[in-house]
């Protein structure tokens, strides 16, 4: 079994993942987490911070050796091909998380690997594990997910963060709004992959977050775009106002998947509405969840 898409879940497995999750996540508090034996591999071809290191650091709490591919300094640098990269590393390590620029990447690397992947961002296509985090953070902080109204607003069409998250709150029930600047909005397709669900999904051009349970944010993704101008122009567009934040419902929570650029202004970090440090946090127990079930064919 692998983790590539959001797709190839259903609520059942989330479900489980969550459950071992929050047993990480008590084993994690209490100080004594159970050992797996095993040799996670981390294979980055694209800039990360948070999804690589939290990927480690699971790993280490997990008790597993990890070894890490540096994109840079490999033997790509002298033409060696994905899948013969990937083949290689399948013999060194247990389990694999990997992260590249091409879309369907992470599902290339699971057919040729026999030991399961983890897939930490493909393209502008899907980030399972950041959903799961998303998810389990919103299940933490409001008791559910079910009814939320959760606002997504920034770049729409690139970032695969809210491709996989669109999926995920349409399969637990939230009710969604999307906001992006004008031609970032959704592709079709992802609409219609959610379909199934019947969800509760809307659109609008401007902020309003009078109503908003979840405000999640994402930058504008400027290394996808073709016309690197077009980026900057609707970077400027595309700033929360405090003023909105502190106009909202008392409860409301700000999410995003981090990095921010400018989408978010420092004064909101100060905010007590401000919950993505900690949504990172929870990459930590989620990851470990996921890399342990996988490891253990429970999933
Ligand atoms: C995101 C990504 O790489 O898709 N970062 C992350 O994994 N937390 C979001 C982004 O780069 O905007």
């Amino acid at each position: 079994m692998d983790l590539i898409s959001f797709r190839d879940l259903d609520k059942e497995h989330v479900e489980k993942i969550f459950a071992e999750a929050k047993r990480m996540d008590e084993q994690l508090t209490s100080g004594s987490v159970e050992k797996l034996d095993g040799i996670l591999a981390t294979m980055f071809f694209e800039p990360s911070t948070r999804t690589k290191l939290s990927f480690q650091a699971a790993g280490e709490r997990l008790g597993l050796q990890v070894i890490d591919f540096l994109g840079e300094r490999s033997s790509l640098k002298k033409g060696e091909s994905f899948v013969d990269t990937i083949k290689t590393v399948d013999g060194y390590a247990d389990v694999i998380a990997i992260r590249h620029s091409a879309e369907g990447s992470a599902r290339l690397a699971a057919e040729v690997a026999e030991a399961p992947v983890l897939n930490g961002g493909d393209g502008s296509n899907q980030h399972p594990t950041q959903t799961l985090l998303d998810l389990y953070t919103i299940r933490k902080l409001k008791g559910k997910i079910a009814g939320q109204k959760v606002h997504l607003v920034g770049d729409l069409k690139h970032a695969r963060t809210m491709h996989s998250l669109l999926y995920g709150l349409a399969m637990f029930g939230a009710e969604i709004t999307m906001v992006a600047p004008k031609g970032l909005e959704v592709g079709k397709e992802y609409l219609e992959d959610i379909q199934k669900f019947s969800p509760r999904v809307k659109s609008e051009d401007k902020i309003d977050l009078s109503d908003a349970d979840v405000l999640y944010v994402c930058r504008v993704q400027a290394e996808r775009f073709a016309d690197k101008y077009e980026a900057e122009r609707v970077k400027k567009e595309f700033t929360i106002n405090p003023e909105w934040v502190g106009e909202g419902k008392e409860d409301l929570i700000i999410m995003h998947p981090l990095p921010k650029i400018d989408e978010i202004p420092p004064e909101i970090d100060r905010m007590g509405q401000a919950k993505y440090f900690e949504q990172a946090r929870n990459g930590i127990p989620v990851r470990m969840a996921a890399i342990k079930m996988l490891l253990e064919g429970g999933m």
